[in-house]
């Protein structure tokens, strides 16, 4: 099986509420960049990043993260999630901006005012969870 790892750059707390709910339905370690930024990814074949968006640019510690760590990166599956508030088109120009970027193509993005299931927690999230688990 996959192993998998959810790390995340989160400023107010959304962006962690998703990670961390993610990393429970996959089975995943999950690592917060505001605690850690040194982190030893040998053991996961596949990487899922987690970002709030500020001024349509992701957090400076994720971007911080993928310079740093481009070989031990490199031959592993990554995919990445937004915590945005941009919908629609402009959500999606904004996703494609942010994953060409940050060269990560398999990329979502959580707008915060889609249906929510019983935990709370945007119904996307779960298909997100789904097709992680397809990776
Ligand atoms: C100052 C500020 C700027 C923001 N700029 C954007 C933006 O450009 N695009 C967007 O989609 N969301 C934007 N947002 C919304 C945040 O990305 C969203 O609330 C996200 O869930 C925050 O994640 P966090 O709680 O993990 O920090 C902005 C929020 C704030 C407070």
């Amino acid at each position: 099986m996959t192993k998998k790892a959810v790390v995340f750059s989160s400023g107010l707390g959304k962006t962690r509420k998703i990670a961390t709910y993610v990393a429970k339905g996959l089975k995943a370690d999950v690592f917060d960049l505001k605690k850690q930024t040194v982190i030893n990814l040998s053991e996961y074949s596949h990487i899922i990043f987690g970002t709030g968006i500020h001024a349509g640019k992701p957090y400076g510690a994720l971007v911080k993260f993928l310079e740093n760590n481009k070989s031990q990166l490199s031959g592993k599956k990554t995919s990445l999630f937004l915590s945005c508030k941009l919908n629609d088109e402009k959500g999606e120009a904004q996703l494609k901006k942010v994953s060409g970027e940050l060269g990560i193509s398999d990329g979502f993005f959580f707008h915060g005012k889609g249906e929510k299931n019983d935990e709370g927690m945007e119904k996307s999230v779960d298909d997100f969870i789904k097709e992680m688990q397809r990776r």
